[in-house]
C-alpha cells in the first residue's frame, strides 16, 4: 500500500487512479486500503466508499482471478443470456455475485454492455465473447484454465 502512494500526490484528483491502482494490486480495495487513501488525501472514508460503490469496476471483496461477467440487458436476454448466466452458475456452483472457494472465478451480471448487437455477451476479464450459447460456455471456462 504504501509502495503505491508513492507513486501519487496527496491531492483528491488522485483518488481514482489510486483506487485502480489498489484494485489492480489485490483485486479488491480492502477495508485498511480505505483507511490509508482517506488519511493520505485528507478525504472521508464515506466519500471514497461513495466513489467505490458508484463505480462498478470496483469491488469491496475479494474477487476471483477470471471475472466473468454476463449480460442480463433486454437484448441479451432474449437471446438466452439468462440461460448462460445460470449455465456459468452451475459449473462454477457459485451464484452470480459470488466468487469459487479457490479464488479462481468471480461471477457478476450486467444490465447492458452498450453491444447488444452482439448478444448475449459474456466478459472476462475484459475480453469480449459475443454470441455465446449454452455450447460455447465451457470454451470459455476452458480458455481460462488454459491461460492459467
Ligand atoms: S443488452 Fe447485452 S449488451 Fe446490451
Amino acid at each position: 500500500m504504501e509502495e503505491i502512494l508513492t507513486r501519487f500526490a496527496p491531492t483528491q484528483k488522485e483518488l481514482i487512479p489510486i483506487l485502480h491502482a489498489v484494485q489492480a494490486e489485490y483485486g479488491y480495495v480492502p477495508k485498511e486500503a480505505i483507511a490509508r487513501i482517506s488519511r493520505f488525501l485528507r478525504v472521508s472514508e464515506g466519500e471514497i466508499f461513495g466513489v467505490l460503490t458508484f463505480y462498478r469496476g470496483f469491488s469491496l471483496e475479494p474477487r476471483g482471478k477470471f471475472l466473468i461477467t454476463v449480460c442480463l440487458g433486454t437484448a441479451c436476454h432474449v437471446r438466452g443470456g439468462a440461460n448462460i448466466a445460470a449455465e456459468l452458475e452451475r459449473r462454477l456452483r457459485i451464484k452470480a455475485g459470488g466468487t469459487t472457494p479457490d479464488r479462481k472465478f468471480t461471477l457478476e451480471t450486467v444490465n447492458c454492455l452498450g453491444c447488444c448487437a452482439i448478444g448475449p455477451v459474456v466478459v472476462v476479464n475484459g475480453t469480449y465473447h459475443a454470441r455465446v450459447t449454452l455450447k460455447k460456455v465451457e470454451g470459455v471456462l476452458a480458455e481460462c484454465r488454459d491461460s492459467e
